[in-house]
């Protein structure tokens, strides 16, 4: 199967702007949805070559629905791509596109990335999303860039909500700390990446495992 990355390399439909460190990432937590029949959401169309990308690596039965708050990305609709006009900030918007399309499989934030938008995105799709679903968002640098509403340790940043999210993931343990809730129960799991985040989606088996053998 042809890479991720040396698709990138030899892109001639439209242009994609992704990091090259992102690559690997991708390729790891979107690739057990290869062939499959994903509903992914890329929030943010930019020129259109990365929904094109998502469609030759996910394959025919992919269907991926780009959203953008600019109209004239209309224009990059074709077989297996939806495009949606709206704001990534309007609740509302995203509760419809949901309900037209089912729950995304994988969000892929890639927007406006100003912290309060990261924030609505993710507190509206991230509970309506199925068992195994990824939810990654990326360039979150601009977490740490005012100009984004970020800054290192304010309380706008989405990274510093990540840090509690460690502790609502690790909620049973924390001793009566924090209870337990609705994130602590559906996420499996949280990978930090240079500029990006990913949550993946998936029930905790509360009790150890313990192997039984023969002889005690
Ligand atoms: C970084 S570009 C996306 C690049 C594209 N995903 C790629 O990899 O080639 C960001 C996009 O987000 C869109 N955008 C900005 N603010 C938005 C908002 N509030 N809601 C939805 N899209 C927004 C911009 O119009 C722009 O197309």
């Amino acid at each position: 199967m042809t890479s991720l990355w040396s698709d990138f390399l030899t892109n001639t439909q439209r242009s994609v702007f992704k990091w090259k460190h992102y690559f690997p990432a991708y390729e790891r937590h979107f690739g057990r949805f290869v062939n499959t029949d994903v509903v992914f959401f890329e929030i943010g169309c930019g020129n259109g070559g990365s929904l094109q990308m998502w469609k030759r690596f996910l394959g025919p039965h992919a269907r991926i629905v780009g959203v953008d708050i600019r109209a004239e990305c209309g224009k990059f609709a074709e077989d297996q791509i939806e495009i949606r006009i709206g704001d990534q900030s309007d609740q509302a918007f995203l509760r419809a596109l949901c309900a037209e399309f089912g729950a995304p499989d994988v969000v892929l934030d890639d927007g406006s990335h100003m912290m309060s938008h990261v924030h609505a995105t993710f507190a509206t799709l991230y509970p309506l999303m199925p068992r195994n679903g990824v939810y990654m968002v990326e360039d979150l640098h601009t977490a740490y860039w005012e100009e984004f509403e970020g800054g290192l340790k304010r309380k706008e940043s989405f990274v510093e909500t990540c840090k509690d999210l460690i502790d609502a993931l690790n909620a049973e343990h924390a001793r009566g700390a924090i209870e337990p809730d609705a994130f602590t129960l559906s996420t499996l799991s949280m990978h930090f990446y240079d500029s990006m985040v990913v949550f993946e989606r998936g029930r905790h088996t509360k009790k150890f495992a313990m192997r039984i053998g023969a002889i005690d």
